[in-house]
């Protein structure tokens, strides 16, 4: 279930601008295109060179068909960054901040990839605090949690106690996961900053 896609789906509209912070095959980056462009912008994040490359080729198949020149120029407004995404605040241009519509999380490794080499709780929570502070007023974060590989547990119960300690004043934190599935089975957290 693409929790995150239905939470976002109706929330987003073209001319939004989005982050997706875990490019890795791009599915992501692609559904958030596909709702913002033409005239929104999607920021894509990975640590990992062939995350970026299979993110690049999945939009560019996925936006463009028969060489349509407007489509082939809404590609420039995906930009990805081969950069961890607590390098969030840097990389993003300034005028973005305190305007993105949604942020997206999908933790874990790249499927297909280095099973070692998977998003870590200390920079995780980071990027989380920092896409906090760029969120647009409405705007929400969705975080989807792998707790069944190694390392997962523990990022998984550091991103649930992130998410509870948020001040319910300003943020409504919700949790979306399977009541019959064993506890290691993932589930979503959607973060919304109250307008
Ligand atoms: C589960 S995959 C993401 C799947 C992706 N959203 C999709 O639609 O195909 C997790 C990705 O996070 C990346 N990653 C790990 N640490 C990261 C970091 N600090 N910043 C950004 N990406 C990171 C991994 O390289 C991997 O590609």
């Amino acid at each position: 279930v693409q929790w995150s896609h239905v939470i976002l789906s109706p929330r987003l509209r073209p001319g939004d601008l989005v982050v997706d912070a875990t490019a890795g095959n791009g599915h992501d980056t692609l559904f958030l295109a596909e709702r913002v462009l033409p005239g929104g912008r999607v920021f894509a994040f990975d640590v990992l060179s062939e995350a970026i490359e299979q993110t690049r080729a999945r939009v560019s198949n996925g936006l463009t068909d028969d060489g349509d020149k407007e489509q082939a120029a809404e590609l420039q407004d995906v930009v990805l960054h081969h950069a961890g995404h607590e390098r969030m605040a840097e990389l993003l241009p300034s005028e973005v901040c305190g305007r993105l519509r949604a942020v997206m999380f999908n933790l874990g490794y790249l499927p297909g990839g280095d099973k070692t080499l998977i998003t870590r709780t200390d920079t995780t929570l980071d990027a989380l605090q920092q896409a906090l502070d760029w969120l647009a007023p409405d705007g929400v974060i969705t975080i989807v949690v792998y707790p069944g590989h190694d390392g997962g547990r523990e990022e998984a119960t550091a991103v649930e106690c992130w998410a509870a300690r948020l001040p319910s004043g300003q943020f409504e934190a919700q949790r979306l996961g399977f009541a019959n599935f064993k506890p290691s089975t993932p589930f979503c957290l959607a973060v919304r900053k109250r307008a």
